[in-house]
């Protein structure tokens, strides 16, 4: 019996993606299927170029087709182009997903994580905007090494660009070391006007690193574009979890008042342990436990762990972030694996929407 398509696409079929829960073939997946005698080649296209288990699904693939009988070579290409859903209202035109960075407490490395999760992303291959909403205290030109006055052309604002991503802070616009005094109604303004008057561009991942608490920006941003999800921020001294839980019901709260769900992507727990610098071995004097029982009473995923290491300071303090700089370490993979986490229950969250709506 002559080898066909279908057939193919049957041996496909048993591969599930286990961030959606459904077959790569009902997915829309496998965008190519050629067979020229005995010799297959497919084409796969995932919703994230970020997507944790692309060489898990690759593999699976490969042995998938192998196994048919009257098969000498499987050639499986996998490709990415991120979801977006088709319901676009109120989005940013071009920008595909907003992903949010937030923590109920200050000082526990949301921008520090949004930073490196913007890199990390980037360095996947998708395209990656980081907007600082941290209109008081900016940490975006000093952790990426930027801070040259934005140019505009009359109409929009030139982001600036640093290691693959487009980058818009108040910091910026404003002479070092001067402190901004500003009433909550004009933080709105400002957060509209870098969402809508920058020159974005083509964005798979826009992310927006927000002040500590619950403040203005954040209820701004909720009621100004939807937001595909949010990483909550936290540490294990917020191991009574009040913190994170409290950020956690803020969204819902926020989500109620503009009228459209902001869904919790997960939390990420940081500083949690600290490498030793001579061995590389992790150590955790507040437990390691914690992070999987916080995200478990918070009902959202845990998407990774980030320990304590002077190199993430320094990185962050110079301007290049620790993604970078060591990009071997445990910190770097620690980041690298949230931002295919982050992607993968984007693309998750955002399929899920459109199925329900
Ligand atoms: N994993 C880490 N290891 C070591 N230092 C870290 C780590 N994460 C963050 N830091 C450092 O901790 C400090 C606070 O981090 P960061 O500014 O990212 O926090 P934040 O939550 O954004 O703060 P804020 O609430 O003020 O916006 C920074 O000096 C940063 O370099
Ligand atoms: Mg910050």
């Amino acid at each position: 019996m002559a080898l066909t398509t279908e057939h193919v696409l049957d041996a496909l079929r048993s591969i599930i993606d286990p961030d959606i829960g459904r077959d790569i073939v009902s997915l829309g997946f496998v965008k190519e299927v050629t067979i020229e005698d005995r010799r297959v080649s497919v084409v796969i296209q995932l919703t994230t170029p970020a997507c944790p288990v692309k060489d898990q699904l690759k593999q699976q693939a490969v042995d998938a087709i192998s196994a048919l009988p009257g098969v000498e070579e499987a050639d499986v290409s996998m490709t990415a182009a991120v979801y977006t859903p088709a319901n676009r209202e109120g989005m940013i035109p071009g920008v595909k997903h907003v992903v949010a960075v937030a923590s109920g407490k200050g000082g526990v490395g949301k921008s520090t994580v949004a930073c490196n999760l913007a890199v990390a992303l980037a360095q996947s291959g998708a395209s990656v905007g980081l907007l600082d909403a941290d209109i008081y205290g900016p940490s975006v030109p000093l952790m990426m090494g930027a801070d040259e006055e934005p140019e505009f052309d009359g109409e929009h604002i030139m982001p600036l660009y640093r290691y693959g991503v487009k980058l818009m802070s108040m910091g910026f616009f404003l002479e070092a070391d001067r402190a901004v005094v500003w009433r909550g109604p004009m933080i709105g303004k400002a957060l509209q006007q870098f969402l809508n008057d920058v020159a974005w561009g083509e964005l798979d991942y826009l992310i927006v690193d927000l002040p500590p608490g619950t403040g203005d920006a954040s209820m701004s941003l909720a009621q100004l574009i939807p937001i595909t999800g949010v990483v909550i921020v936290m540490t294990p001294q917020d191991l009574a979890q009040k913190i994170a839980y409290k950020a956690v019901l803020m969204f819902e709260v926020l989500g109620e008042s503009a009228g459209r769900p902001v869904p919790i992507l997960g939390v990420v727990e940081n500083m949690s342990g600290f490498v030793c610098p001579k061995c590389g071995t992790v150590t955790h004097p507040f437990g390691s436990a914690g992070a999987n029982v916080a995200a478990e009473r918070l009902g959202v995923p845990l998407l990774g762990i980030v320990p304590m290491d002077p190199t993430v300071t320094a990185a962050g303090d110079t301007g290049h972030p620790a993604i970078l700089v060591e990009p071997e370490s445990v910190q770097a993979e620690a980041f690298r694996s949230i931002a295919g986490q982050v992607a993968a229950r984007v693309s998750a969250v955002s399929m899920a929407a459109q199925t329900s709506s």
